[in-house]
């Protein structure tokens, strides 16, 4: 059964969020009767989504048939963007509409416009896009860099280039966790522009520089001894992660440090963030692919790098690590 209600389910949460069912219930329980209005649904439809809720465990049944928050309603409220996350799943779950066309590649995918300028090929990006795209990525950032930076430490690190870094927001994770490492931000110039203003507000102006450039067309930038790419990969064909990594060797000192951190396949063993829901939703974005870490880590080794090893991380659903020496 789970196989079958998990898309229905995954529409319902998409509903509570839309509706913002779970913001309602913050302060107290309240009844069908009582929300119906203020979602906008009849009563007898209200409990539907409230009963839906509950069955989802994000909701769960309290006195008097009210409908409370339940834990994991509460966390969910609680983690920064990830409602705006949640919701713009609208897209894939359209291009999912016929799973069939997309895997043959007949589906012109919504997904590929929606971070139209990812790849970083298709011109300039209007400012408002760009931004809409950077605030969902850096929200969820908090969680994939806590992660990373359980994984690995970073703190004898002089200067770190995080290459697609975004506006910054991994930069300013390390930042804040580590003293030492001078910070190096590369992407590209539409998406850099609001790197300056959260590096101030972690008073890490003067740690940080920031950089911008296209790593398809562009020298990356010389002077760090530690490279991330954090969700990077991901979106790219193999012939550009091949070329990215070869860049990113150059650019190292010997001895340098690479740091790669993605959601990752499972590879003999798949796994349902992996293999179902990245690996879908990367195929709909057309470009890119959710590789093993046994595949990153031999496109690492193509590209010069040696020490390579997977390390493990306590979500994968999060990010998973790799790392390698130059
Ligand atoms: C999926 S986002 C990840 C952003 C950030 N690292 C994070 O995890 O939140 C991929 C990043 O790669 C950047 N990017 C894509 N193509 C690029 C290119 N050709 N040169 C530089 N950056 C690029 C994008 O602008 C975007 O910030």
């Amino acid at each position: 059964m789970g196989l079958v209600s998990g898309f229905v389910g995954s529409q319902a949460l998409l509903a509570l969020v839309e509706l913002g069912v779970l913001d309602r219930l913050r302060d107290r329980p309240r009844t069908a009767g009582e929300l119906s209005p203020m979602l906008g649904l009849a009563p007898d439809r209200a409990a539907i989504l409230l009963q839906a809720g509950v069955a989802l465990q994000l909701l769960r049944r309290a006195r008097g048939g009210r409908y409370a928050l339940a834990r994991r309603g509460a966390a969910l409220l609680g983690v920064p963007g990830l409602g705006a996350m949640i919701r713009h799943h609208h897209v894939l779950y359209r291009d999912l509409t016929d799973p069939v066309a997309l895997l043959r590649g007949e589906v012109d995918t919504e997904l590929a416009r929606f971070w139209p300028y990812v790849f970083g090929a298709a011109g300039p990006v209007a400012p408002e896009v760009a931004a809409t795209y950077s605030d969902l990525m850096s929200e969820s950032q908090e969680l994939v860099a806590e992660e990373t930076l359980r994984a690995v430490s970073l703190a004898e690190v002089g200067c770190l280039m995080d290459v697609g870094g975004g506006t910054g927001a991994f930069l300013s994770a390390v930042g804040r966790r580590w003293a030492g490492p001078r910070l190096m931000l590369f992407d590209l110039p539409e998406v850099v522009a609001g790197a300056t203003a959260r590096f101030a507000r972690h008073g890490l102006a003067a740690r940080a520089e920031i950089r911008s450039g296209s790593f398809r067309t562009d020298p990356l930038p010389r002077g760090a001894d530690a490279i991330s790419l954090v969700r990077v990969l991901y979106d790219h064909a193999d012939s550009t992660v091949a070329a990215l990594l070869s860049q990113a060797h150059a650019a190292l000192p010997p001895g340098g440090r690479l740091l790669i951190s993605e959601p990752m396949s499972g590879g003999a063993r798949p796994t349902v963030a992996g293999d179902v829901y990245f690996a879908f939703y990367t195929l709909a974005m057309r470009t890119g692919r959710c590789r093993s870490a046994a595949e990153i880590a031999q496109l690492c080794t193509d590209a010069g790098f040696s020490g390579v090893r997977a390390i493990p991380t306590a979500r994968p659903f999060l990010t998973s690590v790799v790392v390698a020496t130059r």
